[in-house]
């Protein structure tokens, strides 16, 4: 019989040689990681196998395993905040285990019910809650991650799975505040197209986005701002999504993003500017919009003094400001009337920090 992901079954073995805990100020992304990691393999024959939680330690693959040559992986990325009573917080969390189960149907990896493994990342968090930075910007990241790992160089459906999550605490994306990015409008590297893949967070979606970005950087840009087709789509920015605020012809101001058409990520920061900005903005001012528009209409835009500000929305940076786009031989400058930023783009930073570390309760997108 196939066994369901279960939380209840967890097994839990501590570590006998906690790490130290790094200073905000050393946290550097990514690098570090908190005492114990969860893990749960899954077989073909019996299905999900019982968690458990034990001491962070190196993974011993085959090197036939499947995801070492077929790229069968997914992750997620998520995060638990500190709030002011010290209580630990995670955000939207529902929404991550919804894209991992849409990003493992994809490719054949086994799905579960979201709620167990958000119950099992609790439990990690309870054991680790001391590796939750406190302060404003800081937090622990999570990363859920899903591999193939048959031994087998067949390509086909694996037959064995594991699912495991680490976590690494962070602080500010950018040192101070948040800082605007400079982006090159990228036509000739496409990262998602019809048909593919882009909207799933696989592995295999981010590291072909490395060398543009390497490229980019020679030019002296930070990002790639992705485009897509002869009319130049605007899709996404770096691992990001991305948002522009216009001025209408009747002088109303529209936030605007790419519809989630299959070359989207599903950004979970995305969907919270989406909400936030249709439940707080007066409506008679303002117009939020999942449509496809080009590099063309924002140059267009800029000429004529209606372009307002632009930003990238993911969980990692949570808003990163836009301040300039190198497109073709043109420099298209974002006016950032905020000082770093544009002022839509520090209010919305400021709502979603508040619902992140507990200080004000909206639709239950903090879990404690
Ligand atoms: C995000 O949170 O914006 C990301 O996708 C970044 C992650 C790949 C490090």
């Amino acid at each position: 019989l196939m066994s369901p992901l279960d939380a209840s079954k967890l097994i839990i073995q501590k570590t006998t040689t906690p790490n130290e805990k790094l200073a905000n100020d050393k946290l550097v992304f990514g690098k570090t990681f908190t005492d114990h990691m969860l893990e749960i393999e899954w077989t073909a024959e019996n299905g999900w196998g019982t968690p458990t939680i034990s001491p962070y330690h190196k993974l011993t693959l085959d090197p036939s395993t499947i995801v070492l040559h077929y790229a069968f992986e997914l992750f997620e990325g998520m995060k638990a905040y500190r709030d002011t009573d010290n209580n630990i917080r995670t955000f939207r969390g529902d929404k991550n285990m919804i894209r991992m189960n849409k990003s493992a149907d994809r490719i054949c990896l086994p799905t579960f019910e979201g709620e167990q493994l958000q119950q099992l990342i609790d439990k990690l968090l309870v054991l680790d809650e001391s590796f939750v930075p406190k302060g404003q910007g800081y937090s622990l990241y999570l990363r859920p991650t899903l591999i193939g790992t048959s031994e087998s160089l067949g390509v086909s459906v694996p037959d064995r799975a594991l699912l495991f999550v680490i976590a690494s605490p962070v602080g500010p994306y950018y040192g101070t505040g948040f800082k605007p990015v400079s982006l090159e409008a990228t036509d000739y590297a496409v990262r998602a197209w019809p048909g593919g893949v882009g909207d799933k967070k696989l592995g295999a979606n981010y590291a072909p986005c490395v060398k543009p970005q390497l490229e980019a950087a020679k030019r002296g840009y930070q990002q790639n701002l992705w485009l897509f087709g002869d009319e130049g789509y605007i899709t996404e920015v770096g691992t990001m999504n991305v948002f522009f605020v216009f001025k209408t012809e009747d002088g109303k101001n529209e936030l605007v993003t790419a519809p989630l058409d299959g070359t989207i990520l599903e950004g979970v920061t995305r969907d919270s500017v989406l909400e936030l900005a249709k439940d707080k903005l007066p409506s008679d001012q303002w117009i939020i919009s999942e449509r496809k528009f080009t590099i063309k209409d924002v140059a267009e835009k800029a000429a004529k003094g209606e372009l307002i500000e632009a930003f990238g929305a993911g969980t990692a940076a949570v808003v990163s400001p836009i301040k300039s786009i190198g497109w073709k031989d043109q420099e298209i400058n974002v006016p950032l009337a905020a000082g770093d930023s544009g002022e839509l783009t520090k209010q919305i930073a400021e709502w979603i920090r508040q619902i992140q570390y507990g200080e004000v309760e909206y639709k239950n997108w903090s879990r404690v």
